[in-house]
């Protein structure tokens, strides 16, 4: 495995792969890596023929109140499991290389960056739209690879690399989950024992909505309203959002119809996790 720190370096062996006529697969991450991260990395190997993984903690993404100073960094552990799970390249760029003085150019997708996250992190999507599409130009992919759990985010960049004509394919993988059902996020390190228990909540909260749903259930503020009662009986609990949302455009439901999303967002002290679920009623 190869781990280039450089953007001219990283072109040069982009180029000379593509000289090769060898597709190209990236897993675009911040680090700290988990399974959720290794199943992308799965998938990537199946598909593509060269495998870049990017690691770079972007902080066009945090707010100034956010966790960037201390999301949680481990490089060679990183570089270990990368290595084990067969990635070929890791593209692990400076802040400088990224954005040097003067930078100056960002990228906005408007409408489904709307609703859901976008609505309490501002700044947020704007910040992971134009640093993927400078590792889009530099990696120069055939196929990206995002995991579920961030999907505002999957959706965001596909329409993107649509929008914008660039010809990569854009994947967005399940969900990958502990055991007792909390999806994998570098966050759940933040958690104490009470709140990584309370936060099960998230995904029992979702299965019992998809349950009401499977047994009839089409009104909508019913569904969000028994989902926001089950987190609330955690104590470290706290919500930011439970939405029912047109899994296309992420647009509020009133009545459960056609493909759906449930997402939500909730604080469990001071962390806050998402998760969500798609569901199909015909
Ligand atoms: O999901 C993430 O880890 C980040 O938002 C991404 C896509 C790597 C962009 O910084």
């Amino acid at each position: 495995m190869k781990t280039i720190e450089n953007i001219s370096r990283m072109s040069t062996f982009v180029k000379m792969m593509k000289k090769e006529g060898k597709s190209i697969g990236l897993v675009p991450t911040m680090g700290y890596l988990h399974e959720g991260h290794l199943s992308l990395v799965k998938a990537a190997k199946k598909h593509t023929d060269v495998v870049v993984m990017s690691i770079f903690i972007n902080p066009l993404q945090f707010a100034p109140h956010e966790d960037l100073e201390k999301y949680p960094r481990d490089l060679k552990h990183d570089e270990e499991m990368a290595r084990t799970a067969g990635v070929d390249v890791v593209f692990y760029p400076s802040l400088k290389d990224m954005y040097p003085e003067g930078y100056a150019t960002y990228v906005t997708v408007e409408k489904l960056t709307d609703n859901l996250c976008g609505e309490s992190r501002t700044g947020h999507f704007r910040g992971v739209t134009t640093v993927v599409i400078k590792l889009f130009n530099i990696v120069k992919p055939d196929v990206a690879y995002f995991g579920q759990k961030d999907m505002q985010q999957a959706l965001t960049v596909k329409k993107m690399a649509s929008d914008l004509n660039m010809g990569i394919e854009v994947k967005m993988m399940p969900v990958v989950r502990e055991k007792d059902g909390l999806a994998m996020s570098s966050r759940n390190m933040y958690l104490n024992d009470a709140e990584r228990k309370d936060a099960a909540v998230l995904h029992q909260s979702l299965k019992n909505a998809e349950t009401l749903i499977k047994n009839g259930e089409r009104d909508a503020g019913k569904v969000m309203k028994a989902v926001e009662e089950m987190i609330r009986s955690k104590q470290s609990a706290r919500i930011e959002y439970v939405k029912l949302v047109d899994a296309r455009e992420l647009k509020d439901v009133k009545m459960i119809t056609g493909e759906i999303a449930l997402s939500v967002a909730v604080f469990f002290g001071k962390t806050r996790l998402i998760d969500n679920t798609t569901i199909t009623v015909r």
